[in-house]
């Protein structure tokens, strides 16, 4: 029930020797919200870590057996992102600093405080929440590197359209200033544009590169791409909005677009920005059978067809938004 009505609560396990000190955690902590397990030595706690979940390990330091940083050592090497607050007794603080390299992340001297003992678990829980976001992060730049590093291999398929990613994915986020959007959405917008053309690594070369214009039937099998950009990107369970994204950034606002002919609203906020910047970039570049257009020309062409193909306020936007770094 408690499921429903809020979060999780944090889950600890307490390892004291000491029955009437176990218990005495035990229910004070419990009283403050917690879920406690409770163990009554290091190898019962090891135990339980080796089948278990849990947010904190709180330990004893002087048990008979395995000894409180014993057990920290061991516990680090099992669930190195579970932080360890170690209990000592008064005179054990240069141990208890040495316990800090052995992979506790705090100590608390006895006799303990119970009521400041929250602040010790919250301190250490809220800690290893940063660091793991810290870790995520850097996951998450890992992971861009490496889509961009695809998307670059796509794009130099064609010498045509060599930087076609990183450009489009410039001019993106240059309507996304414009338009307000938050920092989560350009983030978003970002990942998206970068990869909205990984699909055409699924077009034969012969089309994708053709040095002329191509048949309906070649078009046909060009339009696949957005549809296989969305499957290969949405593998990755983190990006399937993304995927979303990529897979519509050919539909138009009319709804004669392609893959699903999704119609105005329907059609994700993201795939319209892409889309616009996708067909300013495509206008404005040099292809082997005709030269690019001046910008000014392809203004003209995305508000001729603006309600048709692209969201007029988001044309206007864009329009304005590049007129005014020309000017400056
Ligand atoms: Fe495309």
């Amino acid at each position: 029930m408690s499921q429903l009505s809020g979060p999780r609560p944090f889950r600890l396990l307490v390892v004291d020797d000491m029955e009437a000190m176990r218990l005495a955690l035990e229910d004070s902590l419990r009283f403050q919200g917690y879920e406690v397990v409770s163990a009554a030595s290091g190898e019962e706690a090891l135990e339980f870590l080796r089948s278990q979940r849990f947010d904190l390990l709180l330990t004893d330091q002087a048990m008979p057996g395995l000894s409180g940083i014993e057990l920290a050592e061991a516990t680090a090497r099992i669930h190195p992102d579970v932080p360890i607050v170690l209990l000592t007794g008064n005179t054990d603080v240069e141990l208890a600093k040495a316990s800090l390299q052995r992979g506790a992340s705090d100590f608390v001297t006895k006799p303990v405080n119970i009521r400041e003992l929250p602040i010790v678990i919250e301190r250490n829980l809220t800690r290893r929440k940063l660091e793991v976001a810290r870790l995520k992060e850097r996951e998450a730049q890992v992971l861009f590197e490496a889509i961009k590093a695809l998307a670059s291999a796509v794009d130099a398929k064609d010498p045509y359209t060599a930087r076609h990613s990183m450009r489009v994915t410039r001019l993106s986020m240059l309507l996304a200033d414009a338009m307000g959007l938050s920092s989560d959405e350009k983030y978003f917008l970002e990942l998206s544009a970068w990869m909205h053309d990984v699909g055409k690594i699924g077009v034969p070369d012969h089309i994708l590169i053709k040095p002329s214009r191509l048949t309906p039937e070649e078009f046909e099998i060009m339009k696949i791409h957005p549809v296989k950009g969305g499957e290969i990107v949405g593998q990755i369970e983190e990006l399937t909005r993304v995927a979303d994204v990529i897979r519509h950034h050919h539909e138009r606002l009319d709804g004669r677009g392609y893959p699903d002919g999704l119609r105005g609203e329907a059609i994700p906020l993201l795939s319209r920005v892409i889309f616009i910047a996708d067909t300013f970039e495509a206008m404005t570049t040099d292809r082997s059978y005709r030269r690019g257009l001046t910008r000014e020309h392809a203004f003209a062409e995305l508000r001729d067809n603006a309600g048709s193909q692209f969201e007029p306020e988001l044309v206007e936007l864009f329009v304005s938004k590049i007129e005014s770094l020309q000017d400056a």
